[in-house]
Formats: C-alpha cells, structure tokens, sequence
C-alpha cells in the first residue's frame, strides 16, 4: 500500500484481501510468544513481518449457495415485481433486527435517499448529519436539493457529538442523520431527545452497522428509518444492495411507494403511479445472496466482536493508543476496528509512516476519511444554480465558514487509524500480531521517524 491516505475504504479493503494474497502470504509460521519481535528489525527496514499469514478474503463466496441463485437465474424471474424472494428476505432481514417493517432497495444510498423523501426533506431543507462517514451521507441529502449541515464529530467515539446538535438547528432544518459510522452506535438518546424538542425526523444512517446495539434495540430501529448498505465491501454483500428497516408499516410502505415509480404499497394507496416515485428496486438475485447470509454474518458478528473487544482490552496499555469509547449498554459490530494514534509517543513518527511500518509488518491499517467538506462537492453544490436561488447568499457563506467549527472532527479525521472487518475474523494469535506489531513499531518509532 503506497499511501493510506489517498484510499478510499473500498479500495484499501480489496487491498489488504489481495495484497497478501499477491504476497503469497501462508497461514501459520507465527513468531512465538507474544511481544518477541519487538527487538528485531522493522520489517520496513528489512527485518522479518510479525504477521505472515495474511488475512482472509473479502467478500467470501460458498459453493452452497449456488443452487439457489441458479434457480432464481433459470426461472426467469429475476425483477422484483416477478417473484416473491425480495420480500422474503424484506420479512427475514426485519426479523433480524427486530423491526417492525423492511424494504429491500438497490443500495444504501438509493435507502437514504428515498428516507428523506418520505420524511419530507425538501428543497431548500436542512440536515444535519455526522461529518466523518462515507461521501454517500451528504449525497442523499444534496440529491434532495437540501443542504448537509455538519454536527461536530465526538474524538473519544468519532461518532456524532449530541451537544454539538442544537446550535446548527435553524428553521430550515428538518431532519438528523447520525452515522453509525464503523458499525459503532451513535449515543442516541440524547440525539433523540433533541429531535423531540425540535421536531424533527431521524434518519439513521446504518450502512455500516448490521446488527449493532444500543440500549438493547438495533440500529436502524431507533430513529424513523434506519438505512442500510449491502454493497460489496459489507458484512452483508451482494455486490450492491440496501434495506430501510423502522417501526411504522405506514412509513415503510410509503418508502416502498417511492422507490417502485410511485405505485400503491400496503397502506400507501392509490391509482396507478399517484405519488412521485423512482426506481431503487432490489432483484431477486440480490435478495437469495443476502437471506443466504443471515446465519453468517450473525457467527462472524460474534467473531468480530470478541476479537475487537480482546484489543480493546489491550491497546490501551500502549502508550499513544487509544482505542474508540462506545455509549453506555451498546455494542458495536465493527465494519472497521478504530483507534487513535498520538504521534508524540510514538516519538512524532507520522501517522502516515506508521501505518507504512505497520502494513510492512503484515498488519494493514491507516487513515479513513479525510475532510471530505472540502473536496469541493460542498463549494460545486452551494455554487448551483439550484442551491442559489433555494439560499441567501449569506446563508451559503456562513454554511461554508462553518467547516472551520468542525475541530473535534478534524482531530477526528488526522489521528484515526483503522483495520478492516477481515481482519477481525482471525483467530487469538493474530490479534496478538496486532498488538505485538504496534509495540515493535513504538519500539523502533526513533529510527523509523528518521526513515523515509
Ligand atoms: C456510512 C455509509 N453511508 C452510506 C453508504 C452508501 O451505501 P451504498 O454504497 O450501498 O450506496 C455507505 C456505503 O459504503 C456507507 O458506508
């Protein structure tokens, strides 16, 4: 990996899969006893990688859940309209997660983007939504003509920070989005009870977070609608793919109305295509792969978690790591395992060259996201004619001055350092790897700071 910072999520997952496979890395072959590479050599500087085993693959293909697919294939029934499969794992999912509705759409954000509609996000509306989350939170509100406001992200959970939420309500505003970004909860009930006071909707921005928990409900069912993402990268995959999940039929039927061009759905009644509509359907196909996958990504869930909560443990006896801090009675699902890094103990070796010691030692990590509100996405929207003339200038001005106010996310964005959900699915010893690779990377920060 040339540089972590450039990646994007999806391609730094292909990569640590591939590259230790181009590597011909093989299983086993460990070091013995924990901490005993710590005095070799850095593997970047020539000496032998504290992990050689590589990781497992993702996605992960079984042979078992061929003759399904091939039915759906042989039947010809492949739209979502010819067979009842989609609804079947719309019923299978919703149990899953203890919702009280789903509906199946061609991706996670095909899923916030038709939440908004039905939560009535409208042109020249606000949201405001986590700042440190996959480009796809602020499209699906820009795609509804509204403007992405940006809480503070929280460094201690890198999620949503709720105090940060009241002074960017303006009357424009309408909805929350929080991320539960890496599949770890956002604190919710704070976020919540502003959403009460202020009476807006929320939207849970889930598509990392299968299965996660807070307060004893999953996330996806604690807001209005709860949106999900079972792209290639996910937990859950089918190539593309998404769900919204939520407790009120009514709301998921007119969800179901909007993404199938408008039609009638359960309660959501009328002639024909009588409400505006899109298509955003899921397949057949689609709906086989992911049923077929309930079993697993509950056993892999348990997997992640035991083996993120052995590092948990850990890293935080390293000096200048700081493992995320999760709300109080949740649990998270980890679609990538997080933690800080604090350069000045690790005697000022950046960021960057660590995640290179690190990879070098057969452990991939590195940054995530960056400040996205100022790739220039925000500068081209706000610069719209559309958005001109749906905002003062003034308000555009000071929306754009407001990035500058995002310092817990900037700190958020600069010392985060992530492995990916693959890694997870490893056994004790590697998680050892992981624990001793970063203790030799401090060890020999001194002389790995000074290399290029
Ligand atoms: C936090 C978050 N939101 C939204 C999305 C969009 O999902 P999709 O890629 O299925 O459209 C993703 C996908 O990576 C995501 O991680």
């Amino acid at each position: 990996m040339k540089d972590h910072f450039t990646l994007t999520r999806r391609s730094f997952i292909r990569t640590t899969a591939a590259g230790s496979l181009a590597l011909g890395w093989l299983s086993g072959g460990r070091t013995p006893g924990a901490f005993a590479a710590e005095g070799s050599k850095p593997a970047l500087l020539g000496g032998t990688p504290v992990h050689k085993g590589g990781w497992a693959r993702w996605p992960e293909w079984r042979e078992d859940w061929e003759p399904e697919l091939l039915k759906v294939f042989r039947s010809c029934r492949w739209f979502r309209g010819s067979d009842n499969r989609v609804e079947e794992f719309e019923r299978g999912y919703a149990q899953l997660l203890g919702a009280k509705a789903c509906l199946a759409t061609a991706s996670g954000t095909t899923a916030l983007m038709v939440s908004l509609h039905v939560l009535d996000v409208d042109a020249g509306d606000e949201v405001i939504v986590s700042p440190y989350t996959f480009i796809a939170s602020y499209n699906a509100i820009l795609s509804r003509m509204a403007l992405p406001v940006f809480a503070d992200s929280d460094p201690a959970t890198l999620t949503i920070d709720p105090g940060s939420l009241e002074s960017r309500i303006t009357e424009r505003t309408r909805a929350l989005m929080p991320v539960h970004i890496f599949g770890m909860p956002c604190d919710m009930d704070p976020i919540s009870a502003v959403a009460r006071k202020h009476k807006l909707a929320v939207v849970e921005d889930a598509c990392q977070a299968w299965l996660a928990e807070y307060q004893g409900r999953k996330c996806g069912t604690i807001g209005d609608l709860g949106c999900f993402s079972f792209q290639e990268s996910k937990h859950i995959p089918s190539g593309e793919g998404g769900a919204i999940t939520g407790m009120s039929e009514e709301l998921i039927d007119k969800c179901n109305s909007y993404h199938n061009c408008g039609r009638a759905a359960g309660t959501n009644k009328g002639n024909g295509c009588f409400t505006r509509g899109n298509n955003y359907r899921m397949t057949q196909a689609q709906a086989v792969m992911l049923m077929q996958q309930f079993d697993k990504l509950v056993k892999q869930t348990a997997i992640r978690r035991a083996n993120a909560d052995y590092l948990t443990a850990n890293l935080g006896q390293i000096p200048g790591i700081t493992p995320v801090r999760l709300p109080d009675n949740s649990r998270a699902v980890w679609h990538l395992y997080p933690f800080r890094y604090d350069a000045a103990h690790f005697n000022g070796l950046s960021r960057d060259k660590f995640a290179r010691a690190m990879s070098a030692e057969g452990i991939p990590c590195g940054g995530v996201y960056h400040e996205q509100y100022y790739d220039g996405l925000l500068d081209e929207a706000i610069a719209s004619r559309g958005f001109k003339r749906l905002w003062g200038a003034d308000r555009l001005k000071a929306y754009r001055d407001s990035f500058q106010e995002l310092k817990g996310n900037k700190q958020v964005c600069e010392t985060t350092v992530a492995m990916t959900q693959n890694m997870l699915l490893a056994d004790r010893g590697d998680m050892d790897h992981i624990l001793e690779g970063i203790r030799k990377v401090q060890a020999h920060s001194a002389v790995l700071a000074k290399a290029a």
